[in-house]
């Protein structure tokens, strides 16, 4: 099946600093891919990236494309891209309120997508719809509300409402549940995922818990530094993380029936404009070795399982 998102050796730098580099992953229809990694990282970055958005001032793409459903987003007019945005691939931001307008009543800002994009059924029923199926057994009141009139988990079930409306083909949610309280965080991504499932969308997961990850996502990609250090199946991954950095922070995930020791990985992450040459993971690295400095590793030990780390250059065909 084509995939849906292709992004192909993307890198994105700001004012002459590289932030991502050579990014590659796709998400097929209907799949979650979750991208995980620290603060700083680039998820967000490349999250926007997708949506033909780099930073500004002085964001720009140094090399790489992204295609969705096979059109290039850097190349397609800018009428398709408006087209794009919120209606086939749509946003769910940390903060249900900076993705709301609080001047306008949640009504107002869902019939705005209607006037923007074309769709072939009745609005009033869809909205109806959408809005009982993220929970809301009275939408009318709902549709009638100020932002500041509902609490911020009906915010977030607002803002899936949003993202859904237009049948889009991909939903983006950065760190989606972040600022809800714990419940209230497993109500809302149990709510997304079957959502997703019922709509055949494709999700692409961002967040820095890599227990959602494994309790949701099919596939993965971990970021550290503004590379993708390691891109597998979640299945795989949790069974046998490959990468240094992948098993520090799998060992560094509660698990709170065994009481074990947690490991924190030492070290910082390094900021932009300072990766180290080489792998980007090596001042952190208690196996470290001489090739590591000297190019960026890139393997493939086994079909659709990719790492960059040099301890994997033997097993790799
Ligand atoms: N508009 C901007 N101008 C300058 N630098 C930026 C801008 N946006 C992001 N950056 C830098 O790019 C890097 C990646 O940022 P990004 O927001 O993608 O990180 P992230 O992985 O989403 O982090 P978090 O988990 O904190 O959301 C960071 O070092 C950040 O400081
Ligand atoms: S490439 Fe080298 S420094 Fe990087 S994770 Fe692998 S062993 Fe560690
Ligand atoms: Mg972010």
């Amino acid at each position: 099946m084509a995939p849906v998102l292709s992004v192909e050796n993307f890198s994105i730098g700001i004012g002459g600093t590289g932030i991502t580099d050579s990014v590659s992953f796709s998400i097929e229809p209907g799949q979650i891919y979750g991208i995980v990694g620290e603060s700083g990282c680039g998820k967000t970055i490349t999250a926007l990236a997708c949506l033909g958005m780099l930073p500004e001032p002085g964001g720009n793409r140094l090399q790489g494309q992204i295609l969705f459903k096979g059109e290039d987003i850097y190349s397609v007019s800018r009428e398709r891209l408006r087209q794009i945005r919120g209606a086939e691939i749509s946003m769910i931001f940390q903060e249900p309120t900076s993705a709301l307008n609080p001047l306008l009543t949640v009504g107002k800002q869902l019939r705005e997508l209607f006037e923007f994009h074309e769709f072939s059924g009745n609005p009033d029923t869809r909205m109806d719809q959408v809005l009982r199926r993220v929970g809301f057994s009275d939408p009318e009141r709902i549709l009638e509300s100020y932002p500041h009139q509902l609490s911020g988990g009906m915010l977030q079930r607002v803002v899936i409402a949003l993202a859904l409306l237009l049948h889009p083909s991909l939903i983006i949610a950065d760190e989606p549940t972040t600022a809800l309280d714990v419940t209230v965080q497993a109500q809302i991504m149990e709510l997304l995922v079957e959502l997703q499932k019922e709509e055949g969308c494709a999700v692409l997961l961002i967040t820095h818990n890599i227990g959602l990850i494994a309790q949701y996502a099919d596939r993965v990609g971990v970021m550290y530094a503004g590379h993708l250090i390691e891109e597998r199946d979640v299945h795989s991954f949790l069974n046998k993380p490959y990468h240094p950095y992948s098993q520090g922070l799998m060992a560094a995930l509660p698990d709170v029936e065994s009481r074990k020791e947690l490991h924190p990985i030492a070290g910082q992450v390094p900021s932009p404009g300072q990766y180290p040459a080489g792998c980007r993971f090596r001042t952190r690295c208690n196996q470290a070795f001489e090739k590591c400095d000297q190019h960026v590793p890139d393997f493939e030990p086994e079909p659709q399982q990719k790492v960059r780390c040099f301890l994997f250059e033997e097993t790799s065909a």
